[in-house]
């Protein structure tokens, strides 16, 4: 066979980002070559994701790209994988430029899809009728994959997913309709995994899952939840650090995996956990099974059990029939949690969920741009001042690489940016740049450096903040 190259594009989540590593460690493993340059690839692939309106808008725009692309190269076989693919099915076969349609549950027959339609030209769309009902059969062969492909993305560093999955159902949410029910992954196949990811390099392991603290998994008579996990993978041999992402803030377990987090040097105090809303009416029209107080509860007893712990949020404004004292009550929060970053989302009503059933998107765009901004700005002050407090400490580093886009200390960081500064021009000088890596808090850390500490651990005196990146200089 000619050696076949495929440009993979991912427009989306973590998740996401993993499902578009594994696929490309599987492609490679099949016999594909990865390009980074769309010019010289037999096959395009687009990784999507659904959870807001812009992504699926960002999708149709490259696919323009594309279509025209094909005008002259006819035989470029584009596939669209993922959230997307999983909600549209053969919808999307009817744009001119797709050939292939694969949800996220077929991801393992991906080679088998670009080989046929490379060798026939095809359109060919393979999604699960009805993802809720789930399988065996498609469990079982999503468990190979996942064990089988390894995704190290950085240097250094690699992604787990410990669950697939959602079985909340919030109300504005589209992850329960095309990712199908909650499935727990077995903990030995998670400790292989990571014993092999351990033997390649990688130092840090972060779990992942929708809401990943609700992960529960019965072997024998033993049941197995996060905390058992995060020990579980902090003593695999080579593992330095482990952190774990999305909790949904709620009791189960909870105890459990904070006093993992105080007694393991190696699990990393970091905690994203999105609030969504401040407003205990919008938090319930959400079916968020909590209350702004009881949030709220949750952080105290996070902070007093693991002192230095930095929280991270996400928020949505302008859900269905927020008020100007909804938002308020929102702002509020933000101040109360003092988060170390939050990520603000506005409202975007996805086809099928309940709240664009039975919800009017009754707020109007410019006041959602508002809050938007409002909310950052409120977040941003918070930001500030606790990243105030590292100027002058020593702190530990995992360092991702050079930094993209080289900063200044003093230059002014707009929200819009969030933790994205690592965009832009390329570093300059190859024996000492900029770097960029963060710290077990997840706090971003800049400093000079040369490009070879990429993966390791470093020590970095903080001289300087900003709301979103401590700066520093590297220590002996
Ligand atoms: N509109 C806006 N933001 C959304 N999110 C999920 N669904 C929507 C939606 N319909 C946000 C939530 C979630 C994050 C991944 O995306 O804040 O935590
Ligand atoms: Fe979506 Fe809610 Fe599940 Fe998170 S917990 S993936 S917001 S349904």
């Amino acid at each position: 066979m000619k050696d076949l190259a495929v440009h993979i594009k991912s427009f989306g989540c973590q998740m996401n980002k993993l499902d578009t590593a594994l696929i490309a460690s599987a492609l490679q493993a099949a016999g594909f070559r990865l390009t980074d340059d769309v010019k010289e690839a037999d096959a395009v692939l687009i990784n999507t994701c659904s959870v807001r309106e812009h992504a699926e808008e960002r999708v149709y725009s490259h696919l323009g790209h594309l279509k025209h692309l094909k005008q002259y190269r006819p035989d470029l076989i584009v596939g669209v994988i993922g959230c997307m693919a999983q909600r549209l099915g053969d919808k999307l076969l009817e744009h001119e430029a797709v050939n292939i349609v694969c949800g996220p549950a077929q991801i393992p027959q991906i080679a088998d899809l670009l080989r046929e339609a490379l060798v026939r030209a095809p359109k060919r769309a393979v999604v699960t009728d009805n993802i809720r009902q789930g399988g065996q059969d498609s469990n079982a062969a999503l468990e190979e994959f996942e064990s089988t492909y390894s995704a190290g993305e950085m240097p250094g560093q690699a992604f787990v997913r410990v669950m697939r999955g959602c079985n909340r159902f919030c109300t504005y949410c589209i992850v329960p309709y095309v990712r199908g029910p909650e499935a727990c992954r077995p903990p030995e196949a998670i400790r292989q995994q990571v014993k092999r990811l351990a033997d390649g390099g990688t130092r840090q392991v972060t779990l992942l899952g929708q809401t990943v603290n609700s992960y529960k998994y019965q072997s024998g008579n033993r049941t197995w939840c996060l905390a058992d996990l995060l020990d579980m993978v902090g003593q695999v041999p080579g593992i330095e650090w482990v952190r774990f992402v999305t909790s949904y803030p709620y009791d189960e377990f909870y105890e459990h995996i904070l006093g993992a987090m105080a007694n393991s040097a190696k699990i990393c105090h970091y905690l994203h956990m999105p609030a969504q809303s401040g407003s205990d009416r919008v938090l319930r029209a959400m079916n968020r099974h909590y209350t702004a107080g009881r949030y709220l509860e949750l952080i105290e007893r996070a902070r007093a059990v693991v002192p230095d712990i930095a929280v991270a949020g996400d928020f949505i404004v302008g859900f269905p029939g927020e008020t100007q004292e909804d938002f308020e009550a929102t702002a509020d929060l933000v101040r109360k949690a003092r988060y170390k970053n939050s990520y603000i989302f506005k409202y975007s009503p996805r086809p099928g969920t309940a709240a664009q059933k039975r919800l009017a998107d009754t707020v109007p765009a410019d006041i959602k741009q508002q809050r938007n901004v409002e909310l950052l700005a409120v977040q941003d002050r918070v930001s500030a001042e606790l990243n105030q407090a590292f100027v002058s400490q020593q702190v530990v580093v995992l360092v991702e690489g050079p930094s993209k886009r080289q900063m200044r200390s003093d230059e002014c960081e707009t929200p819009s940016r969030a933790l994205q500064n690592v965009e832009g021009r390329p570093a300059i000088s190859p024996s000492k740049v900029q770097l960029v890596g963060r710290t077990s808090t997840d706090h971003i850390v800049v400093f000079d450096g040369s490009p070879s500490l990429a993966g390791s651990f470093v020590r970095v005196r903080i001289t300087q903040a900003s709301p979103l990146t401590l700066f520093g200089d590297l220590q002996p």
